[in-house]
């Protein structure tokens, strides 16, 4: 009979100070060598995240350079946002945000002395639209628009302004304008690619006749992250999101934005670099595992976003299943035996890590995870080994993600830095902001000193933000956000 993990727990300490010192988070001795011989690719030095930052600062150099940047992988978008909040904004204002499964409507009202309130409303954005053409995408969120503003009893008399968060890559020529590059995180609409999404909006609202707005600004996610950010801490200068989908923005000096062509009376300009792409060159293959060739060749979007592939939590579970299902194939797990669950693509939710590595020294919860993932009896160092995958994996995409940002920090060379972080894997992982934060301190120049700060829905609070700067700009009378 099979030892239960609850029996065994009892009888030695589960996580062992030792172990914590190298830096896992639970007792690794138990795990079997020839799991962490197989797990060793996911571990990645300090000298080879310090060739990726190089190589990562390469690219973010040549997305801002006129004349590199059409062969650029990482694009380094100018965003248009030059000005970031103050706490002085004022007014109504609506948002909407597309990035993920979610498609959110959202009424925000800013006020005195940080007064904030929002309104919102989730509706799904099925896969058939996900996928289908970007018309039937356009109408569906106006729809929704028109329900949240009817619900809302929104005054139909005014025009409110609206601040859309499209989480896409989007070449912006200005703060109302941008062109979509290429769909990412399961998105695939036919049509829309190299359309300006804000047409699409306003002609899909227009069509309906029922609603009246000002579409003030679209932006990305992280933009949206910095500026909540910096509405409390005007300190924030780089914004960075691990969810769905991975990608980081910073104030740039307008003088190093080459392809900039706004306002350059004003010195800095928020950049989204869009850093996901990184890696489409071949520049990661040196650290890429079978498991993500493998998700790349079975993804939407085959050869693209590699860097945010082997980060986000649109991946991240589907790695740690194929490694799962590639060992007990092997006879390394579960002595060889494997639930329909466990072989089903995307059945092991990025959410499932969380759970695993939250867990204590009887392993409850990787019990609970395994058993509804169908795999009903396993071991005691099944259920260790299972741990150690997730936090090879988890671990991977923190330090992937810190070395992006210390490349930001080490450019942009402030003695002093917040930065905004957004995004489900950021928010639910025990341990991620620890990884982020301890690997970070090691890349980065030491006198630089940072803290990373959660933001507060940077994407509806950010779109309103962004909103109220461009309202800001057109009515000079109501001054009160101050330069970056
Ligand atoms: C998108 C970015 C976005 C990120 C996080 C990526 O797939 O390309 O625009 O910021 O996901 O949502």
């Amino acid at each position: 009979m099979r030892t239960k993990p609850e029996m065994m727990g009892q009888l030695r300490p589960a996580f062992s100070e030792l172990n914590i010192s190298e830096g896992f988070e639970f007792d690794t001795e138990i795990v079997t060598n020839e799991i962490k011989e197989d797990c060793k690719p996911l571990l990645l030095s300090n000298e080879q995240l310090t060739t990726l930052m190089k190589d990562m600062n390469d690219a973010i150099n040549k997305g801002l350079s006129k004349d590199t940047n059409p062969s650029s992988v990482v694009k380094c978008y100018v965003t248009y946002v030059q000005d970031l909040p103050n706490g002085t904004e004022r007014g109504k204002f609506l948002a909407l945000d597309l990035g993920g499964t979610n498609f959110r409507v959202l009424l925000i009202e800013l006020g005195e002395n940080n007064y904030f309130h929002m309104d919102s409303e989730i509706f799904k954005v099925p896969e058939y639209i996900q996928t289908g053409k970007g018309t039937e995408l356009f109408d569906h969120i106006a729809k929704c628009l028109a329900e949240f503003v009817k619900k809302h009893n929104v005054d139909s008399t005014v025009t409110l302004p609206l601040g859309f968060t499209f989480s896409f890559p989007l070449r912006q020529v200005g703060l109302t304008k941008g062109y979509l590059n290429s769909w990412t995180k399961g998105f695939n609409c036919s049509g829309v690619v190299d359309e300006d999404v804000v047409r699409l909006l306003k002609e899909a609202i227009r069509k309906r006749k029922d609603v009246e707005i000002d579409v003030c600004g679209i932006l990305n996610d992280t933009t949206g992250t910095l500026m909540s950010c910096a509405w409390k801490n005007p300190n924030t200068k780089i914004g960075v999101i691990v969810g769905t989908g991975c990608n980081a923005c910073y104030v740039e000096k307008v003088e190093n934005a080459e392809l900039f062509d706004g306002d350059s009376s004003k010195p800095y300009v928020i950049i989204n670099t869009e850093w996901g792409a990184f890696g489409d060159d071949g520049k990661l293959a040196s650290i890429t595992t079978k498991y993500d060739r493998e998700i790349d060749e079975l993804s939407l979007n085959a050869g693209c976003q590699r860097f945010e592939k082997m980060i986000s939590g649109m991946y991240m579970g589907e790695i740690v299943r194929l490694t799962i299902v590639d060992l007990a194939n092997q006879k390394k797990l579960f002595e060889g035996r494997l639930s329909d669950q466990m072989k089903t693509k995307g059945a092991f939710g990025t959410s499932f890590i969380s759970d695993i590595e939250s867990d204590k020294a009887n392993y409850k919860e990787t019990l609970k995870v395994l058993n509804e993932m169908g795999i009903s009896d396993p071991s005691l160092v099944d259920c260790a080994n299972v741990r150690y995958i997730c936090e090879c994996v988890s671990r991977r995409s923190a330090h992937l993600v810190s070395a992006g940002l210390a490349v930001l920090l080490n450019k942009m060379n402030e003695k002093s830095v917040t930065i905004g972080v957004d995004g489900s894997v950021y928010r639910f992982h025990p341990y991620f902001h620890k990884l982020m934060v301890e690997k970070t301190k090691q890349l980065a120049n030491p006198d630089i000193k940072f803290d990373m700060m959660l933001s507060e829905d940077g994407s509806g609070r950010g779109a309103a933000l962004v909103a109220a700067v461009a309202v800001r700009d057109e009515l000079p009378k109501m001054n009160g956000v101050a330069a970056v």
